[in-house]
């Protein structure tokens, strides 16, 4: 008997305990008895430790759009599996039954054969909040080809580096998207960065903002005539459990983006369970995440997880300012939404404006509430809860990553205890671990370290795409037997865990990870840099501020400038979202004696915490700290 709904306290306990006992036991009674298998698998579970290679439900053939789609259609054919939120509000909305989903999603998976798109191609999806995206992302999983969606704020370097990092060979776009008041270019952002991406052979384009573009003969194709004239049925494509379904791009601490593999089985069995559970959904619910789809978030809990329950699940186009402070209010009141989830930098930016933007808005409808994506703080969760779950919503602080494919550590709404800044418990399955800095294991309940997974669950990345031994390393490489995940938490006497942030040089800034490295390569793309640092500071609404510390090889007329010109170069190379928003000129950078820069200096100098520099002395070049400190007392 599996345990997929955990509705109380002892149900969870007990599944927890189980699934400690018999891992393989555990995901074998939940993956046989809800989802839709072609043939089953010929072995739960395998670990080869010695190369880093995880498998579950190996040799089990599905495919997960029949999980998502077809086998809703049997019962619910009617009933509204998206709802689509434009960005204007003179716009209306579309609710797209499941079974016009999964006609669209076999019409536009024929689009993708004819255009020779085939098992195991990789396809770059860069599109807006639009129904037309998750019609993309799922139309790929039907052919069993490789989604690889780039999300749509990134700059056209970044996006070609996504796509030649895995070999895609089409592109899906549309002319434009729109976001606030703004309109993004879309197609000319892929026009330039096609200009270094020799391996795409087609790009498909959605008309979204009919605005004028280029369209290469031969190259670009509109996806409307091709969709209207395509059948709308299209076998599922049979894969492994194993097989990859889709890379999604992460910042790591150094080098180039990483591709995470995740791949059909696990990925399809682990967010199904935890979508359940985290958001306690059941049959009626209208469920809204605010995340993009071009993020992890939204791929796990706006597309597949919700679907594989035969859900409602709302995809909202725009952002929570346009027309006002009050647009995700006035969407959960519109819609009765009864699950809300969304990042602690919204919240925090939201509770900045006069509650007149709130108390408007009936949310009555509200049963669970999520945050995701970094710490929340006290006082936003406190906003959160008080405000817009009236004092008695729970609230789950989900905390996973990219890398995890679903939620790790969270509390279950209503059924374990919800503690303000607290991920607290770990979903069965999960086995996490605090380890000081020599690695050993903290054994006592209360503590503080590095959080590290011990046992494989279902939906943990394969790999890295193209570069095993970089995913060996980055997450295995510390511990042969433990996943890093590159946090840090404290545990109290009850096993609750409270993430507390990065320990390596990424950067959480409004939610989204920057790795420090891009950023300082993107700097250093001006002619006048040398070097850079760029350090994360505590920032009220974003989470982390961007502080760059630079030097530069010639001196200069016009600092603002010079500044603009900077971040401009960020912003081309990255997108808006890495953008610096302090920068100071400095004549070197704090190193040890090996060459490494002092990061944790420059954090301190950066908040003007002059007194915990701490020795200094043992530098390569001490005296730079006077200079800084000398600045930044100017400033
Ligand atoms: C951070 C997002 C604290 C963490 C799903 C993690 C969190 C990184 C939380 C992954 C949380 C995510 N509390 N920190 N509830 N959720 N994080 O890959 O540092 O975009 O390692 O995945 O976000 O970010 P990613």
């Amino acid at each position: 008997m599996s345990h997929y709904h955990l509705d109380t306290a002892e149900s969870y306990k007990k599944a927890y305990q189980e699934s400690l006992e018999n891992p393989e036991a555990f995901w074998a009674g939940i993956a046989k008895d809800n989802f839709l298998w072609q043939k089953p698998w010929d072995k739960t579970f395998d670990w080869d430790q010695k190369n880093t290679e995880v498998k579950w439900f190996a040799g089990g053939k599905l495919n997960i759009t029949e999980n998502l789609l077809d086998r809703h259609l049997v019962h619910n054919g009617d009933k509204t599996a998206i709802i689509f939120e434009p960005n204007d509000l003179d716009e209306s909305p579309q609710k797209i039954s499941y079974s016009d989903l999964a006609k669209s999603v076999n019409k536009m998976a024929n689009v993708l054969k004819d255009q020779g798109v085939g098992k195991g191609d990789r396809v770059c999806i860069y599109l807006p909040m639009i129904p037309e995206l998750a019609i993309a992302v799922l139309a790929c999983a039907r052919i069993g080809a490789i989604h690889s969606v780039v999300f749509a704020g990134f700059s056209s370097t970044a996006l070609a580096a996504r796509i030649n990092d895995c070999d895609c060979t089409l592109v899906i776009t549309s002319d434009g998207g729109f976001r606030g008041a703004k309109t993004i270019d879309l197609k000319n952002i892929v026009d330039q960065a096609l200009e270094d991406c020799p391996g795409i052979q087609k790009t498909l384009v959605v008309a979204r903002t009919n605005q004028k573009i280029n369209m290469v003969p031969g190259r670009d194709f509109w996806l409307k005539p091709l969709f209207d004239q395509a059948s709308d049925h299209c076998p599922p494509t049979i894969m492994d459990a194993e097989d990859p379904l889709f890379i999604l791009y992460t910042s790591g601490s150094t080098g180039k983006p990483k591709g995470m593999v995740h791949t059909c089985g696990g990925y399809m069995v682990y967010t199904a369970y935890t979508f359940k559970n985290v958001f306690q959904y059941t049959e009626q619910d209208i469920y809204w995440c605010s995340a993009d789809i071009g993020w992890i978030t939204g791929h796990s809990y706006i597309l597949y997880g919700p679907l594989a329950n035969g859900a409602t699940t709302v995809m909202f186009e725009g952002v929570p300012s346009y027309p006002d402070f009050g647009r995700f209010w006035a969407i959960i009141e519109k819609y009765k939404i009864t699950q809300f989830y969304t990042a602690p930098t919204a919240i925090r930016a939201l509770a900045k404006e006069s509650l007149d933007f709130v108390t408007p808005y009936d949310l009555s409808s509200l049963k669970v509430l999520g945050t995701v994506g970094e710490p929340i703080n006290e006082e936003a969760w406190q906003w959160y809860f008080n405000h817009i779950g009236q004092g008695k919503v729970p609230i789950v602080d989900t905390w996973w990553q990219t890398e995890t494919g679903g939620v790790m550590i969270a509390p279950l709404p209503g059924i374990t205890r919800a503690i303000p800044t607290y991920a607290t418990l770990p979903l069965p399955g999960i086995q996490p671990v605090l380890l000081d800095e020599q690695g050993n294991e903290i054994k006592t309940p209360e503590g503080s370290g590095l959080l590290f997974i011990k046992h494989p669950w279902p939906s943990i990345a394969r790999t890295i795409w193209g570069d095993h031994q970089r995913y060996v390393q980055t997450y295995f490489g510390a511990q042969k037997d433990k996943y890093m995940t590159g946090d840090g938490a404290t545990r109290d006497a009850q096993g609750n865990y409270r993430i507390t942030g990065r320990v390596d040089d990424v950067i959480i800034v409004s939610g989204h990870n920057l790795g420090t490295a891009p950023i300082e390569d993107a700097i250093n793309e001006h002619e006048l840099v040398a070097e850079s640092a760029v350090i994360g500071v505590p920032h009220p609404i974003k989470g982390n501020s961007l502080f760059g510390f630079i030097i530069l090889k010639n001196s200069f007329e016009n600092e603002v400038s010079l500044k603009n010109q900077i971040n401009q170069s960020i912003v081309q190379h990255i997108g808006p979202i890495a953008k610096l928003d302090e920068m100071v000129f400095t004549p070197g950078l704090p190193k040890t004696r090996s060459g490494k820069i002092m990061r944790r200096i420059l954090r301190n100098i950066a908040q003007k915490n002059f007194d915990a520099l701490g020795d200094t002395s043992t530098l390569l070049n001490p005296e730079i700290v006077k200079d800084l400190i000398a600045m930044m007392q100017k400033k």
